[in-house]
């Protein structure tokens, strides 16, 4: 496994429309091994192939499982967004976009039907936070960024007040 190089808002290949997986072969596991690790050592909850510079559709997030808080990586090929419901509105960010935050609507629960990393079709469902990295990085496969679903980056006062304001209600 090795880390890859995380490419900046302004690189045209994030704007490129990614192709499909044919090929479920050494390379893609490879990909994905990388992608994983580098996606958790910058600290992201996600990150999609065009990110490191492969046109290919082919992203992973971390999901946290439900008691036991332990972490695992979720690998989607070829993922497609099947079912989705309700709406949730925070503070989004990306790992190509560092340090910048803006508010993102996203649906609360959706469904993705994906293959694994041998081809195998299976379907996953996420909520919360894992709805929001499961859209954000199949918005990459298409070329899309966070910043084009926001009003504004938010400053630092205003990403401060939010979180404070969030306090007070829970
Ligand atoms: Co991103």
């Amino acid at each position: 496994m090795a880390l890859r190089n995380i490419l900046k808002a302004g690189d045209e290949t994030l704007a490129k429309h990614c192709r499909p997986v044919t090929d479920f072969n050494h390379r893609l596991h490879e990909l994905l091994d990388d992608m994983a690790e580098t996606m958790l050592s910058a600290n992201g909850v996600g990150l999609a192939a065009p990110q490191v510079g492969v046109l290919r559709r082919a992203v992973v997030v971390l999901e946290t499982a439900p008691g036991e808080g332990k972490e695992y990586v979720i690998e989607l090929v070829n993922p497609e967004i099947i079912e989705q419901d309700g709406e949730q509105e925070d503070p989004e960010g990306c790992l190509s976009v560092p340090g910048s935050f803006g508010l993102v609507k996203r649906p609360y629960h959706v469904k993705v039907r994906a293959q694994d990393r041998n081809g195998d079709t299976f379907e996953v469902e996420g909520e919360g936070l894992t709805a929001r990295a499961f859209c954000h990085e199949i918005d990459h496969l298409e070329g899309h960024l966070f910043t084009e679903l926001c009003d504004h980056i938010l400053s630092d006062e205003e990403l401060e007040a939010y979180y404070a304001q969030k306090e007070d209600k829970s």
